[in-house]
């Protein structure tokens, strides 16, 4: 079989799996842990969250480590949306992947948000006039995808960002797509959260992250990702099985990443 479809997972890539054996075997350490094993363990999570940290131009205090691209978007396209004082409508474009889309519709199933979506072109790209139309001062939250996972679309998240900011609204990218094609950092000044996922590019099979900005904004995605994270889980709101992390549901590999990774210090 010729495999085609990186966009939709990866093979890890063999410094990854150097990097990560001998922390799954010898230092299997658990990083709350204060023996030498935990504090080993506790040295490799901050040198991961420092790297990606690194590469999206943001502080490792602004990155939330999550089971994969799904669980990300929704801890930040739901966390946002609970956590606005007001505001009761979220948007986002007519192509965003279900890890976001089934968010939104959650948000107006069970807690009386309204969804409103952004009509692309036939290229897929969003409709700005739309779009400045749609976000208001009653928008909670406004989720575009940096990159779309159909037909390789790239949006507009600059001039969408500064719609959101103007409104009053959190502005998300996921950026699945995007991680490994584009540069991440030139997004982040933009968005208030952006969310990736590493077995697309060469990770293993469940890390991926969140990242919330430094705006007095990211206290209130803080609390938001707490609070939503329960609401994920709660039984009311399981979320359907293809929503569910990607550790449950990824079953073939292959490989594009970009660049190498940094040594793990000693
Ligand atoms: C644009 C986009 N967002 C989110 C996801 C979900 O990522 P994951 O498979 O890591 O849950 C995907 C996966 O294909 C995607 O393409």
């Amino acid at each position: 079989m010729i495999y085609m479809d990186a966009a939709a997972t990866a093979p890890a890539h063999q410094q990854v799996l150097d990097t990560i054996s001998p922390l799954l075997t010898h230092d299997f350490g658990n990083p709350s842990s204060r023996h030498e094993l935990g504090r080993n363990a506790e040295r490799a999570v901050s040198w991961a969250r420092n790297t990606v940290a690194n590469e999206l131009g943001v502080g490792e205090h602004e990155i939330y480590f999550t089971s994969g691209g799904t669980e990300a978007d929704n801890l930040a396209v739901i966390g946002a949306a609970l956590a606005a004082p007001r505001e009761r409508k979220i948007i986002t474009s007519a192509i965003e992947h279900p890890a976001v889309q089934d968010a939104a519709a959650f948000l107006a199933e069970h807690h009386g948000f309204t969804h409103e979506l952004i009509p692309v072109d036939h290229e897929g790209v969003v409709d700005l006039a739309a779009a400045e139309r749609l976000i208001d001062a009653k928008t909670a939250v406004v989720s575009v995808m940096a990159v779309n996972n159909e037909v390789g679309t790239i949006q507009p998240i600059a001039q969408l960002g500064r719609l959101a900011r103007a409104a009053g609204a959190f502005m998300h990218t996921d950026a699945v797509q995007a991680a490994g094609w584009l540069d991440l950092s030139d997004l982040t000044p933009h968005v208030d959260a952006l969310s990736i996922s590493g077995h697309k590019i060469g990770a293993l099979k469940a890390p991926g992250c969140s990242t919330t900005l430094p705006t007095t904004r990211s206290c209130r995605c803080c609390t938001a990702v707490a609070s939503s994270a329960g609401c994920v889980r709660g039984p009311k709101t399981r979320p359907a099985r293809r929503d569910r992390p990607a550790a449950n549901r990824a079953r073939t590999t292959r490989g594009r990443g970009r660049g190498g990774l940094r040594p793990l210090p000693d």
